[in-house]
């Protein structure tokens, strides 16, 4: 999909109440399909997002002849092919609008004994791949990308991989999963050591789908040469879905949410303790386990909010939240500073750019810095704002909306299917005002 397209008018909502699910986590989702589709046996995956990053995943593995079937919109039952069982594509692997789906993509076809090509829409066509060609090229991988090391991205088949040690110099999940699938099929051992740790996801369902990997935050080490058996994953509510609601329903005068079996991964969850520490209300329940993941449904209660200078150390455990952290600061009292967080000019979109434009564009007063923001938190007044087709700077202005002073339109909104498809309905169904335009 393209990004382009697609209006809301958002604003004039009530006070957000209730109870709700979020759909499934796109990163476990995304990685379900891929060591489902390695595994030997069947694979049955439930709470499976329906988003077009994830489907897209799906299509891909299809394209390499894994037999992948629908029983209802959040299961997936896959047909495992074997680490050795894929086949070679006829034509280009479009991973549409997902990072994770390339990168992580990168790594497993590096191992593969035929040639293949990944393509992405406009926006994933401008994300760097230089961080997941460097280190696979070092294990013996081979690549040809556009200058700049943006896709398509050639990947040429047939070469031994070896394992390596390799420390991160940015913090990336994708980076390092990347890394860790080529590992599957390397000579000798892969490990990986992280500045900052970031989301363990796939060492975790590398362990559920048995292979040998040892793994504590910032670190995960396995060797080549062992078999994935398929088994069952339960994929838990995304956190980054639930984030738009826990900011709503902290701003919004008289709201009560309750959001029912978010995913908790503690390197998820930063978002939490940046908006306690701005005063938010914001109360774990009935903390348990899901398909191996901690879950926790989370009430959250309107209460004011104070800027903050967010702490450095939350930034990779929050690196996706921070549009919505952007509206709550802007509807705080005082100063919010963002810093340490450069890895947001290269998501979706330009995240510091995008988000102080539609912020400017609504009053609020915020400079960029190059590694983020200071944000004046105050009134936050109507008018139009694009999304750059960014799933999330969309949500997050709708977000903004139900407090603003007038109705606020967002452009270019089609890309929401890409993570959270439904979101204008649950919205509406929880009290907030949003029509698509
Ligand atoms: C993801 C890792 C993060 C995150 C993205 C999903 C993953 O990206 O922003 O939404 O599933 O591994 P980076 O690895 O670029 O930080």
């Amino acid at each position: 999909m393209s990004g382009s397209g697609a209006a809301w008018v958002a604003g004039g909502g009530r006070a957000v109440q209730g109870e709700l699910k979020v759909p499934g986590d796109k990163s476990v989702s995304h990685r379900a399909i891929m060591l489902g589709a390695l595994a030997e046996g069947t694979t049955r995956v439930s709470g499976f997002l329906e988003g077009e990053d994830t489907r897209a995943t799906a299509r891909v593995f299809e394209s390499l002849g894994v037999r992948i079937d629908t029983p209802s919109a959040s299961e997936r039952v896959i047909q495992g092919a074997g680490l050795w069982g894929l086949h070679a594509p006829s034509g280009a692997l479009d991973c549409g609008n997902a990072g994770t789906g390339m990168r992580l993509l990168a790594g497993v076809l590096a191992g593969q004994r035929f040639d293949s090509t990944l393509v992405g829409d406009g926006s994933l066509s401008r994300r760097p791949m230089q961080r997941v060609m460097d280190p696979l090229s070092r294990m013996g991988a081979s690549f040809e990308a556009e200058p700049g090391g943006l896709p398509p991205l050639r990947i040429h088949g047939n070469k031994v991989l070896q394992g390596i040690d390799h420390q991160t110099t940015v913090a990336s999940a994708q980076v390092k999963s990347a890394i860790l699938l080529a590992g599957l099929y390397a000579r000798g051992e892969t490990s990986v050591v992280e500045a900052h740790p970031t989301r363990d996801y796939t060492e975790r369902m590398l362990a559920a789908f048995g292979w040998p990997i040892e793994f504590s935050p910032g670190r995960a080490r396995l060797a080549g040469g062992h078999v994935l058996r398929a088994t069952d994953i339960d994929v838990p509510a995304d956190f980054s879905s639930a984030a738009f609601f826990l900011v709503a329903a902290s701003l919004v005068p008289g709201s009560a949410l309750r959001l029912r079996a978010v995913g908790m991964n503690p390197r998820r969850t930063g978002l939490l303790g940046a908006l306690r520490l701005m005063g938010a209300d914001i109360v774990e329940e009935n903390p348990r386990e899901h398909g191996g993941e901690p879950v926790a449904d989370l009430l959250v209660r309107h209460a004011p909010l104070r800027g903050i200078e967010v702490p450095e150390a939350l930034v990779p455990d929050m690196i996706d939240e921070f549009p919505a952290l952007f509206v709550a600061a802007a509807a705080a009292r005082g100063r919010t500073v963002v810093r340490g967080a450069s890895e947001l000019r290269v998501k979706e979109s330009d995240r510091i750019a995008t988000m102080a434009a539609g912020l400017r564009a609504l009053g609020v007063s915020i400079d960029e810095t190059p590694d983020g923001a200071v944000i004046e938190g105050g009134r936050i007044g109507g008018g139009t704002v694009h999304s750059h087709g960014d799933h999330r700077i969309a949500m997050s202005f709708a977000v903004a909306a139900q407090i603003a002073g007038d109705e606020v339109r967002i452009e270019d909104v089609a890309n929401v299917a890409t993570s959270f498809p439904g979101f204008v309905a649950l919205s509406n169904g929880i009290g907030m005002g949003l029509a698509e335009a």
